[in-house]
């Protein structure tokens, strides 16, 4: 039996969740914990997602596979909350089996009720994409809103469905009707066949097959068994389709409530909720950023962070860390402890900000208002501290950082209300400072 705390939660459990808009570092985070996790998950998104994972110089980008498959002794799930795009999912087995990593029927188990992504969810998503132009929402392009929408719309297409024939026809004669009105409606010459997507369908489906279960039971029989369980967050708060600023978010919850709607683990059993942040804030795709840094110090700052999409490879938009974003990011997630990443990218810098408010038409706010037009009118209210000169070293206590430093990280602490409990400072699993024995 899973050993319970106080209100029934276990520390056992811990979801690891990004607080801005995505690229906050999860994959380097999930891998550290992994080292001592039985099992990984992979709650919701899809292929948009691209963790990023650094082991003895070698650099793997996982965007389907849980984080966990690093680890020998990890069981990976893709919960049915993901998305799931076959070719890319037998793209990666078949990457991370030829670079070494054990990746088995044994070791990773994708759900049957998770939907499947399409090629021609992808051919709308870029179709509406180019037919928005200027106010297009910046998407990675990987079909992630049309596969959602089938997905609520009641028409999608599971895992489960790709194995039974009548079922697999029916359903993509459906699908490719609409994608084809869709794209004719959007003036886009390309079409696609059922045929054709059948063929697709029937290539890849051989490649997941050994891999499908139902992970619903099997998560509830790790949970009830006491294993020590990772939930691994896609995207960040900022790009959750009810909190985020919509329409600038992704088509999935990114939040807490996403991880266990998207996996049957229940939020009252997650005992440690680990939010992580960077040290400054970034942002693919378009939509409101107000603490954006367009000069010279925001490209100074994407150099030397390398702040390009691992997924897109897209330049990232860099600006100081948001505090009052990062408040309410804490508070949607009930975040226990703060991992912050990347402080060694502002090293040197004479004074670091912090966005503490906002100005909205000269009056002054610290909540996110819901209005699209007001968001875009958001100016930041930064407060400077002193910045620091000294390499930020892993290799020793906390207490012999910078003074500089130390101090940032508690008036973020202060800031935010949650103790920052891990700080990363270069992608190595060794370049991590633990400020206490219990946060690992
Ligand atoms: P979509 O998820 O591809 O539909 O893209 C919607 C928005 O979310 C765009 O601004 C994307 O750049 C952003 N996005 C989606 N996935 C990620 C991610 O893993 N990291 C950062 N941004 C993401």
């Amino acid at each position: 039996m899973r050993q319970p705390g106080k209100s029934g939660s276990s520390r056992e459990i811990a979801a690891i969740l990004g607080l801005q808009w995505g690229d906050e570092g999860k994959g380097k985070v999930v891998d550290l914990l992994a080292a001592r996790a039985d099992v990984v998950v992979r709650c919701q998104g899809g292929s948009n997602a691209g963790h990023t994972v650094k082991v003895g110089g070698e650099t793997f980008i996982t965007h389907m596979l849980p984080s966990g498959v690093l680890h020998a002794g990890t069981r990976n799930y893709v919960a049915h909350g993901v998305v799931i795009d076959p070719e890319q999912f037998a793209a990666e087995v078949e990457e991370f089996r030829r670079r070494g990593s054990r990746v088995t029927p044994e070791n990773l188990f994708v759900s049957d009720r998770a939907h499947v992504v399409f090629p021609y969810h992808k051919r709308v998503d870029q179709g509406r994409e180019a037919a928005q132009g200027e106010k297009k929402i910046g998407t990675t392009g990987r079909g992630i809103g049309p596969v959602y929408a089938d997905k609520m719309r009641r028409v999608g297409l599971r895992v489960a469905d790709l194995f039974e024939d009548e079922m697999l026809d029916d359903l993509l004669a459906a699908g490719v009707i609409e994608a084809n009105s869709t794209l004719a409606g959007l003036g886009a010459s390309e079409r696609f066949s059922p045929d054709e997507m059948r063929r697709w369908a029937l290539q890849w489906r051989d490649g997941l097959r050994p891999f499908v279960t139902d992970t619903f039971a099997r998560l509830r029989a790790e949970v009830e068994g006491g294993a020590r369980i990772i939930l691994e967050g896609a995207q960040g708060a900022l790009l959750d389709t009810d909190y985020g600023a919509y329409p600038y978010v992704t088509s999935s919850n990114t939040t807490l409530a996403g991880v266990s709607a998207g996996t049957g683990i229940r939020g009252g059993e997650i005992g440690r909720v680990l939010g992580v942040a960077k040290a400054y804030a970034t942002r693919v795709g378009a939509g409101p950023f107000p603490s954006e840094l367009s000069g010279a110090l925001g490209d100074a700052i994407r150099e030397r962070g390398r702040e390009y999409g691992s997924t897109t490879g897209r330049p990232r938009r860099c600006g100081w860390l948001d505090a009052v974003a990062l408040r309410y990011a804490i508070a949607i997630n009930g975040v226990t402890e703060i991992v912050l990443t990347k402080p060694d990218v502002l090293t040197g810098q004479e004074r670091v900000g912090i966005c503490v408010a906002y100005d909205l038409d000269g009056r002054r706010v610290t909540d996110f208002p819901a209005s699209r037009s007001a968001q875009m009118r958001l100016r930041p209210v930064i407060e400077f501290v002193p910045g620091w000169k000294d390499h930020l070293a892993s290799n020793g206590p906390y207490e012999r950082l910078p003074a500089e430093f130390q101090e940032y990280v508690a008036r973020l602490e202060r800031l935010c209300g949650a103790p920052v409990t891990i700080i990363s400072v270069g992608a190595e699993r060794e370049e991590t400072i633990f400020r206490a024995a219990g946060a690992r």
